[in-house]
């Protein structure tokens, strides 16, 4: 159910389950993206007159209190983008948040310290979680499910708290949802999918699914070296997953067998270190044996805006290449810009992606979807089932409101 569906909410106490896990420079934010579109469901429930506590990890302190990891800048950026201060209770489930929680008026908003800074949050032992979901759920009526980038944990906060409050999912969650079974479901054609980023091994599900169904697969970012190498070419001093030769082999055949056209780059951008410096262009089968590839050349980027642009349906996660150094990000540059011009339905997923299109000075609104889920997004599109979705769907079925 929704947060329609939950009733008069006034002076409800309201868990919000966010991802506010934002890129931090010291207490800096470098891209605030996660809380701006945590904002419209807080919104939303402090308008109505709940008591909104927002929980929420940032980074992973492996049930430890790390002030590295503490939420309280983002909090404060909560609040100016709330318009209205945002109360911070330096600890989770403690005597703070219980003074806070008691404390709190109609519509407003309070943030609870690092849900991650406890065991609990996390452990693999179902009664060490629930015990600790007991805890936060002392702390409130109702629970409301919107950190989508979280919705792939099993963890107390996502899980096992839906199981012990009234819960819904918040605005976030089921727009997210909405435009991933556009991808999913009935996806408009041609239908191209663009993979980067370093490890094949991070994205063989999403590979897996994904044969079947999109019509071409674009490969750059570091893992397009262990499929270069696959096809019998020398990569130089490039990334290289060994152990997954094999597998990248597979997918080439496979993909020519169900007739998926799977597009390699045919030229690299190199350099002799991992450094912005010394950056050539050289052909993708004649990598030389001192260099590595740090991004896609300029033909490759071509032919993939090129694609990417005659697509109705996109769907792009991974950087083409190291876009943080300037010498390596036009790949990256070129697929961003081809995705602002798809008519169509295009969708940014990830965490990297999401920074590098802003970092390149792209607009959130020039694209049709920047998903805030990372692995959520990839292992939706796996056809993966996510806890945090899941046990949603299950009270609601138990409650009779499927
Ligand atoms: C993310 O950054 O993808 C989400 O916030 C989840 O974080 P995690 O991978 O540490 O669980």
């Amino acid at each position: 159910q929704t947060v329609s569906d939950l009733g008069d909410l006034r002076g409800k106490r309201v868990l919000v389950r966010s991802d506010l896990n934002v890129p931090l420079d010291g207490k800096k934010i470098t891209d605030d993206g996660r809380v701006r579109a945590s904002v419209p469901t807080i919104k939303r429930l402090a308008d109505a007159g709940a008591r909104v506590l927002v929980t929420a990890h940032l980074g992973r302190p492996d049930g430890v209190p790390n002030p590295d990891y503490s939420l309280e800048p983002v909090a404060e950026r909560l609040g100016e983008l709330l318009g209205t201060p945002v109360l911070f209770a330096g600890d989770t489930v403690g005597a703070e948040a219980h003074r806070i929680s008691a404390a709190l008026q109609d519509g407003q908003v309070a943030v609870l310290q690092n849900v991650r800074y406890n065991e609990g949050e996390t452990s693999k032992d179902d009664a060490v979680r629930g015990a600790f979901a007991d805890e936060l759920a002392a702390l409130a009526d109702v629970f409301v499910s919107d950190g989508f980038g979280v919705v792939h944990r099993k963890q107390a906060s996502v899980y096992d708290i839906a199981t012990r409050l009234p819960a819904a999912v918040g605005e976030l969650v089921e727009a997210e949802v909405t435009v991933l079974k556009r991808l999913t479901e009935s996806p408009e054609r041609p239908y191209t999918v663009v993979l980067g980023g370093s490890k094949v091994s991070d994205k063989l599900g999403v590979i897996d699914n994904l044969l079947g169904k999109a019509d071409n697969l674009l490969v750059g970012g570091g893992m397009v070296f262990t499929f270069l190498k696959a096809q019998g070419h020398e990569v130089g001093k490039s990334l290289l997953e060994d152990d997954q030769l094999d597998i990248a082999r597979g997918y080439i055949e496979q993909a020519e067998a169900q007739g998926v056209r799977l597009v390699l780059p045919t030229d690299v951008v190199v350099a002799p270190e991992f450094a912005d410096a010394g950056a050539t262009t050289v052909a993708a089968d004649a990598i030389p044996s001192d260099q590595l590839g740090l991004d896609i050349g300029p033909d490759s980027a071509a032919a993939f805006a090129e694609i990417i642009r005659g697509s109705k349906t996109v769907f792009w996660n991974g950087p083409m290449g190291v876009f943080e150094m300037a010498s390596f990000a036009e790949g990256t540059r070129s697929v961003a810009q081809a995705l602002t011009e798809v008519d169509g339905l295009s969708v940014v997923g990830g965490g990297d992606s999401a920074a590098a299109v802003r970092q390149l000075g792209f607009d959130d609104d020039q694209f049709g979807h920047i998903s805030t889920g990372g692995g959520a997004s990839l292992e939706y599109l796996e056809g993966k089932t996510l806890p945090g979705l899941d046990i949603l769907e299950d009270s609601t079925d138990q409650n009779g409101n499927a």
